[in-house]
């Protein structure tokens, strides 16, 4: 028989709603997780909550847990201090459904707007070998898992939906920068194509995508900032630039 802990837990829908108390027992080795499912199955049957593989790697289970965007499989009890009280609230940048499950159909329009990988037109199959490296190149980017908890903390879409027409967010930007470093993506310039379309130009590189991700994927150093350099060399620097106006004829 595991302690009671006090928990407080967003309760609501489109319309509004509130945190609601809850004593709940919490057992050793739990994570947050594992106490909604008890206040499921013994307190409040209509809870709604997101999640599916309890392992950290579908992505589902994403929420704000004492304000942190975390994944609440990933998130054990033992974090907290027995007498604290663990508030746990929906993603704050998307729109709520219900209780903790929220519409994140932004993140995949936001996909939908990315231009797909496309090889060059007269490559034939089996006639370019990828090596290693360029496969290794991008490794850390298809580590995602599409939790969405770095569009959700990133400030410039979490408080400002007026910047989410024109914002695809950080997990957008690796998708480009993976796409950018595929020896064989014939399709538009992609540093190009995030700062004019993406607006990757809004992002000042506070780097709070970085922390939350949890598959700690560098997003800011490794996607962004080389994104970004790039862009701004090739913009300001007259010599980069009339090298690629001569070596485009
Ligand atoms: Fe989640 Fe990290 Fe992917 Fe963002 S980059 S969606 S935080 S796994
Ligand atoms: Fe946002 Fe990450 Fe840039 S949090 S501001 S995209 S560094
Ligand atoms: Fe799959 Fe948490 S339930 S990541």
């Amino acid at each position: 028989m595991g302690a009671k802990r006090r928990f407080k837990v967003w309760r609501g829908d489109e319309a509004g709603g509130d945190l609601k108390d809850y004593e709940v027992e919490v057992n050793e080795g739990e994570v947050v997780l594992d106490v909604i499912h008890r206040l499921q199955a013994t307190q409040t049957p209509d809870l709604a909550c997101r999640w599916n593989c309890k392992a950290g790697k579908c992505g589902s289970c994403s929420m704000e847990i004492n304000g942190t965007p975390r994944l609440g499989c990933m998130t054990r009890m033992s974090t907290f201090a027995e007498d604290e009280t663990v508030t746990v609230t929906p993603l704050r940048t998307f729109p709520v459904i219900r209780d903790l499950v929220t519409d994140v159909s932004f993140n995949y329009e936001k996909a939908r707007q990315t231009p797909a990988f496309a090889p060059p037109k007269d490559l034939a199959p089996g006639d370019y070998r990828m090596q290693q490296v360029d496969v290794e190149r991008s490794q850390e980017f298809r580590k995602c898992i599409e939790c969405f908890l770095c569009q959700n903390t990133c400030h410039v879409v979490r408080d400002h939906e007026e910047n989410k027409r024109a914002f695809a967010g950080p997990r957008y930007f690796i998708r480009a920068a993976e796409l950018d470093m595929h020896p064989l993506d014939a399709q538009e310039d992609r540093k190009e194509y995030a700062q004019a379309s993406m607006g990757m130009g809004y992002c000042n590189i506070t780097k709070c995508c970085t922390e939350v991700c949890p598959e700690h994927i560098k997003i800011t150093d490794n996607a962004i900032i080389p994104m970004k350099e790039r862009v701004v060399d090739r913009r300001y620097d007259p010599l980069v630039w009339l090298g690629r106006k001569i070596f485009r004829r």
